[in-house]
């Protein structure tokens, strides 16, 4: 993986339907066969660092760990969670509690959830006072920690914020023989979006693979 400044190299990695949603209506996500969780697990094993925002912890607990791979090496677990929302019930914290994981808040994050986060093992990383975790920081704190990659797996809130704010440079996405419509139907990139065609990231296609009904792409930034 490419270095690129201060800051860990970042894959985005998603599996969306045909119409680019990554979660149904009621927020089901298995949009995924067992050959893309090969894919993504053997990736989850390749990198340092594995990151979602508090939007997908609270849908889906996920573990955040590797599977299907022997004797893996689990990266660090990260959650974007400004309000220090997370549970501290939640599978990142009681899953595998020798696998470290990161809350990143903002200095405005209720103490006392802080001060619960950390009894349950979490590893508290502020990165400024605004409404929503400062990104750039966090980053670059990850960097200082000694995060060289990471996975960036969603949802659709965080990915924007993070193409938004430059700090994407891989997608590895898998496209599922699915349709699944809705308007409120979490869309692989949310948020405001970009007004105009020229300020939208052009990225490069580096890969093309079909797996049975699947197809899996690559992208690079230019
Ligand atoms: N198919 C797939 O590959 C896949 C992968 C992952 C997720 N998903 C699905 O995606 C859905 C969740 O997506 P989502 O868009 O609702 O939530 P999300 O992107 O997981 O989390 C968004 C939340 O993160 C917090 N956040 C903190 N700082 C942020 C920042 N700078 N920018 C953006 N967000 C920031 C915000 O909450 P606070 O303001 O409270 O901090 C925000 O609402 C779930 O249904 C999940 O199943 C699907």
């Amino acid at each position: 993986m490419a270095k690129v400044g201060k800051r860990p190299y970042v894959i985005l990695s998603a599996c969306m339907s045909i119409d680019g949603k990554i979660a149904t209506i009621t927020g089901d996500s298995r949009l995924s066969d067992e050959q893309d969780f090969m894919r993504v697990h053997k990736l989850r094993a390749e990198v340092e660092g594995i990151m979602v925002g508090i939007g997908t912890v609270l849908a889906d607990d996920p573990k955040l760990t590797v599977k299907y791979i022997k004797n893996p090496k689990n990266p660090t677990r990260i959650v974007v969670d400004s309000k220090a929302k997370t549970p501290k019930t939640a599978l990142v914290l009681t899953y595998k509690p020798e696998v470290p994981t990161i809350i990143a808040v903002t200095e405005n994050a209720p103490k006392d959830k802080i001060e619960l986060l950390k009894k349950a093992g979490a590893h508290i990383l502020f990165c400024g006072s605004d409404e929503r975790v400062d990104l750039k920081t966090l980053m670059e704190k990850l960097y200082d920690m000694g995060i060289r990659n990471l996975m960036l797996e969603g949802g659709g809130e965080l990915n924007w914020s993070m193409i938004k704010s430059g700090l994407v440079d891989e997608i590895r996405l898998t496209i599922a023989p699915r349709i699944l419509g809705g308007n409120k139907a979490i869309s692989l990139v949310r948020g405001a979006g970009f007004q105009m065609i020229d300020e939208a990231p052009n990225l490069s296609l580096i890969d093309v693979k079909k797996d049975g009904d699947y197809v899996i792409l690559t992208y690079k930034r230019i």
